[in-house]
């Protein structure tokens, strides 16, 4: 049976609202974890050579393309070999994280896990679910609507180019039991919590359903 590749890119550690999310969808999967922890063990960024390596046949390869070019091997092998994914991915200056972006960078290559000459990228289909906390609130009709540049970027490239079924599970208004102007929201903060686990359970579930299922 393969494994459930979980990749956290939040900063914080064991007090990240969105690790602990998290921790309520692995209390309903069951199976194998490969566990990735981008704030202990950074990904580098891509560089030039490993732009190059994915042009290049290896016989040719530079040392730099060579060594640029088994890092990407060994995190593309890693993403491809899983059948379902758990990503936190909080909200950082509207967007992702930069080092989920250097991992995304690592893992998007045309023609290996995306836009293949013939069918569907290798992962297409595979349950995908994102935590994403962040500090303030927007959703329908919040002030800060439509500011949220995380959830559209990742459509873009885990959904629409990597083929993932992408599921979302948000935090909303996470700084106001610490931001005394946000105090005011603190309700709406707890309600959006408690629903985050309810909901990352529940996806956990049905994750491990459609796992067993496919294994049958
Ligand atoms: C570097 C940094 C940038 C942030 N940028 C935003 C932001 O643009 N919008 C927002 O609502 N919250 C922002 N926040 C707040 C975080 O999204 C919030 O604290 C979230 O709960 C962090 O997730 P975690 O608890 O899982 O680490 C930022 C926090 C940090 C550390």
């Amino acid at each position: 049976m393969s494994y459930l590749l979980h990749i956290d890119a939040t900063s914080f550690d064991a007090e990240s609202i969105s690790r602990r999310v998290a921790g309520s969808f692995l209390d309903s999967w069951k199976g194998e974890v490969v566990h990735r922890d981008l704030a202990a063990v950074p990904i580098p960024h891509l560089t030039a050579a490993g732009i190059s390596a994915r042009l290049t046949d290896p016989a040719r390869y530079t040392p730099q393309e060579a060594e640029a070019a088994a890092l990407q091997d060994e995190l593309v092998e890693e993403f491809l070999g899983a059948a379902a994914y758990l990503f936190t991915v909080p909200l950082y200056n509207y967007g992702m994280p930069s080092s989920f972006k250097a991992w995304l960078d690592q893992v998007v290559i045309f023609g290996r896990t995306y836009s293949m000459p013939d069918g569907p990228p290798p992962a297409a289909g595979r349950p995908a679910l994102v935590v994403s906390s962040r500090g303030g609130s927007y959703g329908p009709g919040a002030p800060h609507e439509g500011r949220d540049h995380l959830i559209p970027n990742l459509r873009e490239s885990m959904e629409r180019e990597l083929g993932l079924g992408l599921e979302f599970v948000t935090v909303e208004l996470s700084l106001a039991p610490t931001v005394p102007a946000l105090a005011q929201f603190l309700g709406l903060h707890e309600a959006s919590l408690a629903q985050a686990h309810a909901q990352a359970r529940k996806h956990g579930a049905d994750f491990a359903l459609r796992q067993d299922g496919a294994a049958a």
